[in-house]
């Protein structure tokens, strides 16, 4: 192996610039030449690409977004596409690909390795939606950032007597809802995962509201409503005045956390490393204290599941 790409794709998320420094670093070291790829899948289709240096990635560490870009790639999905990012590769002479995204983005991961193309995946989504790795880059600085909003929520929440349905993002993942909702102490959390008991949250905010508690909070993740919604069935039954705000992409901007600084270099490194070690079709997890590698094969095809404990630990603090 004597050069290696890297791209950022699907949605961004802090810890992205981290990610590729780290790559980018590695490869230098062990004496690899690295070509970035812009705008991901779009990138390979398009010859979109520069070499990178030490420089390229300096001062990027701690910032969100990618200075790679990135882009949903529809033309990708589709063996054509694929077939057309393989001839760009080679025609680069470039040997081992790191992908850096989300589910999608993986997905396409998989497909260029069934096309022969050397490919380590990094988890890079603050969905936390993918199997095999207990955090994927963007989580925390996400989570971070949603507390940090829901507190300020609170504040004025409390001085007039209302309840707050707050939606963040989470396409088909209640990981930021519920993580959020036991972070800062919300009352509810509606999520993908689990039926969602609307009569029951209402009964629970009147009694809060009769027994003079000045605040309510609930935590509705995109993916199993919208807030718009829960607010208009909740409104009147609750005693509560009802307000509603959507955090929307503030949650995938931010400065970087010391979290996912580390993560993101560690699997950096990783996958450098597994590219030099011959591994293809593989994804760097972190699983307890432990980083490692697991095939794509098993990440694209398993649905990652929200613990009963969790479940457990959001429903007794709430009660
Ligand atoms: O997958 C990450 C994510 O942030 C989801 O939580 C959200 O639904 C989606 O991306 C938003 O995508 P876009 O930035 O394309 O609107």
């Amino acid at each position: 192996m004597k050069k290696i790409g890297v791209l950022t794709s699907g949605g961004d998320c802090s810890g992205m610039n981290a990610a590729i420094r780290s790559t980018v670093r590695t490869a230098l070291t062990k004496g690899l030449e690295v070509v970035g790829i812009r705008q991901g899948f779009v990138g390979l289709l398009d010859k979109l690409y520069f070499s990178m240096d030490s420089k390229s990635v300096s001062n990027i560490l701690q910032h969100a977004g990618t200075i790679l870009q990135t882009a949903r790639c529809e033309e990708f999905k589709f063996e054509r596409g694929q077939k057309q990012a393989v001839r760009t590769i080679e025609e680069l002479g470039i040997d081992g690909l790191v992908i850096i995204g989300g589910n999608g983005s993986l997905t396409g991961a998989l497909a260029l390795h069934h096309q022969g193309i050397k490919v380590i995946g990094i988890p890079a989504t603050i969905d936390n939606d993918l199997f095999g790795t207990d955090m994927a880059i963007g989580v925390d600085t996400a989570l971070n950032t949603i507390v940090t909003a829901i507190d300020i929520i609170r504040d004025t929440a409390s001085s007039h007597d209302r309840a707050f349905i707050i939606e963040v993002m989470g396409r088909e993942s209640g990981y930021l809802a519920l993580m959020a909702a036991i972070a800062s102490g919300a009352e509810a959390a509606i999520i993908p995962e689990v039926p969602c008991d609307l009569e029951k949250i209402a009964q629970h905010l009147l009694e809060r509201y009769k027994a003079g508690k000045t605040n309510s909070l609930i935590i509705v993740a995109e993916g199993a409503s919208s807030a718009y919604t829960i607010e208009r069935k909740l409104k009147g039954s609750i005693g509560y005045e009802t307000r509603i705000t959507v955090l929307g992409h503030i949650q995938r901007g931010g400065v970087t956390t010391v979290f996912d600084r580390l993560l993101a270099s560690n699997f950096g490194m990783l996958a450098v490393k597994a590219l030099l070690d011959g591994k293809s079709g593989e994804m760097t997890v972190l699983q307890g204290n432990n980083y490692s590698t697991i095939s794509l094969e098993e990440v694209i095809s398993k649905k990652k599941k929200i613990t009963p404990e969790l479940l457990e630990l959001a429903k007794s603090l709430s009660s």
